[in-house]
């Protein structure tokens, strides 16, 4: 699918991380991207409201306009539009009652995990959940990079990568074989890894020393992820989700939340080793050619890719269109 063509249908469907609710002070408008389409989000009395960004009178973008009386009014010609999408009023026409089909195009909202996730005719009823995650949660993000959500989740999943990218931290140079590893699937058959166990020079913020760790690894929706890492003997649990957000098919906004079972480390101090990580991943993420993620070959896989290449045939079956090729 070329980038002109927009999202299909099943694309818009899965619930997308947007924006964080900190981000969002007062009525708003804000204007947002997804799925390469520009929307607009704003507060009404009931909640958050999101309509594509463009007036369906003369397509100025509603995201110029207004909060007033609890609709969102076009900067252009004043047109006013209620938390529905459908037009309340035409100021050029006063007593003008406005047909249905003067309506603009709305879409759910829904808030989890501090974030705003937006679908549009959902094919879930909520934002993906984290089960048994540690309570504690670190909003690290949101890193824009220039490249696709598939490309940016698949890297999530690799581990083999580790050694190389991540040498000192979550990969040792002298270590850089895959143990072998088994590829299960949800009920509702989604990728994950049970166990994936790992020697790490240091697994997180407030580790001074290497460990064998656990890792379980879950493909939640065509581009959010959770990983769970747990050292053997105890220790520092930790949960990871990318959460990303698919501005463009070449460009994407993702969070990394962090929930963990360290009361200790301040939220700067994981903040900034995530930083530190997406840092090392970054370069080599732009650097992917296709930015899109070849999905019917083109690539090629070893054995220890056994979890990548379970994620694209899911993308397959699931007919993601959108950062993909
Ligand atoms: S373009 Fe929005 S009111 Fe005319
Ligand atoms: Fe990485």
């Amino acid at each position: 699918m070329s980038a002109a063509a927009g999202p299909t249908r099943g694309d818009a469907r899965w619930w997308h991380p947007v924006a964080g609710l900190d981000e969002l002070i007062g009525p708003g408008p804000w204007p947002l991207r997804l799925l390469g389409q520009d929307l607009v989000l704003w507060r009404s009395l009931g909640g958050l409201q999101a309509f594509d960004d463009r007036c369906p009178h003369r397509g100025a973008r509603l995201s110029l306009g207004r909060v007033v009386d609890d609709q969102l009014q076009c900067a252009y010609h004043g047109w006013c539009f209620d938390s529905a999408g459908a037009c309340r009023s035409v100021p050029a026409l006063p007593g003008f009652v406005p047909p249905t089909g003067h309506a603009v195009a709305a879409w759910q909202v829904a808030t989890a995990h501090g974030l705003i996730w937006l679908a549009r005719d959902p094919l879930q009823p909520a934002p993906p959940a984290c089960e048994g995650v540690p309570q504690r949660r670190v909003v690290c993000g949101p890193y824009t990079v220039e490249t696709s959500a598939p490309r940016v989740v698949e890297n999530f999943l690799d581990t083999s990568h580790f050694a190389f990218v991540h040498e000192g931290w979550l990969g040792d140079a002298g270590h850089p074989e895959v143990p072998a590893y088994a590829v299960d699937h949800t009920a509702d058959g989604r990728p994950l890894i049970p166990h994936y166990r790992a020697w790490q020079p240091r697994a997180s913020a407030s580790s001074d020393q290497g460990a064998w760790v656990d890792y379980r690894y879950e493909v939640l929706s065509p581009y959010t992820a959770l990983l769970q890492k747990q050292p053997e003997g105890g220790g520092v649990a930790d949960a990871y989700t990318a959460f990303a957000c698919p501005l463009d098919e070449d460009r994407t906004r993702v969070w990394f939340l962090q929930y963990t079972s360290d009361t200790a480390t301040p939220d700067a101090e994981l903040q900034a080793f995530q930083d530190s990580i997406f840092g090392q991943d970054r370069p080599v993420l732009e650097s992917q050619r296709p930015q899109r993620l070849p999905i019917s070959g083109g690539e090629l896989h070893s054995a220890a890719d056994r979890l990548s290449a379970a994620y694209r045939r899911w993308l397959q079956l699931q007919v993601v269109g959108f950062g993909v090729c």
